[in-house]
């Protein structure tokens, strides 16, 4: 159609975004040939096929299976560039992309493996292709405060090349008030700060990510729309939230987009914008992702401009370099 025409053509930001959730079936069964890794499945079909989900737990004990076979510096170029390549086909212009620390180091893989290999992927994007790459060190909240703060420690090195903090990981059980102090010291070293809320969680966790880690975002935030006190902070303060649909409908977070309530937020004046979260789990990168609410939700041209504008709105960007895509 002319829209989604529109939508692939338009210079998008994304601000939702997990590196390990890029790993496509491919390049998954490639690398556990290249390292000699055994995997539970018999073909990249295979691998396709299993993924169906029932909630976010039924998910992330895939992602962190597969993750496995990320082993060497040029595994995480590889993952990293193929991401970067898919920006470009999708005119993403900038992204926001969320690494988790601790799912490699648990498995004796460090930050000197990773974080190199990150780096070469995004200076060859910078010059081969035009995308610009912040980056976001997301603290597993399945683990303890004090491994999220041993991981901040340890990422000292490479500072320089991360944005800001964030939280993600099985969310119920684990409320944002478990990690007040590692969000202190994030804030203390000048990070930003966003964390995953309100996505399985309820509004509680949205408020407690607000007022005990000081986000400046929050990730999902579907659930605020059952708490009309948190719709009027959202929307008095304008804090964004990192909406993704198709996660949100193969999570079972909805039924079936038809449902999603990213236009009912958009329409309270909320600053919602679209993501893709884990493409290669969840059927689609962003402009399939659009494309989703312009099929089941007859999202309109004015709407679909809106969420794009807020997609460089929200983001860490300076103003300055804000103002060249609004
Ligand atoms: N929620 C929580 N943790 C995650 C997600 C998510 O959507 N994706 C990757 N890790
Ligand atoms: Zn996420």
């Amino acid at each position: 159609s002319e829209l989604k025409q529109l939508i692939q053509q338009l210079p998008k930001a994304e601000l939702h975004l997990h590196i390990e959730g890029t790993l496509e079936p491919e390049l998954m069964w490639r690398l556990a040939k290249k390292h000699d890794i055994a995997l539970p499945f018999s073909s990249v079909e295979a691998i396709q096929e299993a993924y169906q989900f029932n909630n976010l737990q039924s998910f992330l004990d895939l992602y962190y299976q597969g993750a496995d076979v990320l082993r060497d510096e040029d595994d995480f170029f590889e993952l990293m560039w193929a991401y970067l390549c898919q920006c470009q086909q999708q005119n993403i212009v900038h992204t926001e992309i969320m690494f988790d620390p601790q799912t490699h180091t648990e498995r004796g893989i460090g930050y000197n493996v990773f974080m190199p290999g990150f780096a070469k992927a995004i200076e060859k994007a910078k010059a081969e292709l035009g995308v610009s790459v912040y980056l976001i060190l997301s603290f597993l909240r399945h683990l303890s405060e004090d491994s999220a703060i041993q991981t901040l420690q340890e990422a000292k090195p490479f500072y320089s090349m991360i944005t800001a903090v964030g939280l993600d990981s099985s969310e119920l059980g684990n409320p944002p008030s478990k990690f007040t102090r590692a969000f202190a010291q994030a804030a203390s070293q000048g990070f930003k700060l966003v964390a995953h809320a309100g996505e399985e969680g309820p509004p509680e966790y949205v408020w407690e990510a607000i007022n005990l880690l000081k986000v400046d975002r929050i990730d999902h935030g579907v659930r605020s729309i059952e708490d009309p006190i948190l719709m009027a902070y959202l929307k008095e303060h304008q804090v964004p939230l990192t909406v993704c649909p198709l996660s949100n409908l193969k999570l079972c977070v909805v039924d079936d987009i038809s449902q999603h309530n990213i236009v009912d937020l958009l329409n309270d004046g909320l600053r919602v914008m679209v993501n893709s979260d884990d493409p290669s789990y969840f059927g689609g990168y962003l402009n399939e992702n659009f494309f989703a609410l312009v099929d089941k939700l007859s999202l309109n041209k004015e709407d679909a401009v809106k969420l794009i504008s807020n997609s460089f709105s929200a983001s860490f960007l300076p103003d300055k370099q804000k103002q060249i895509w609004l």
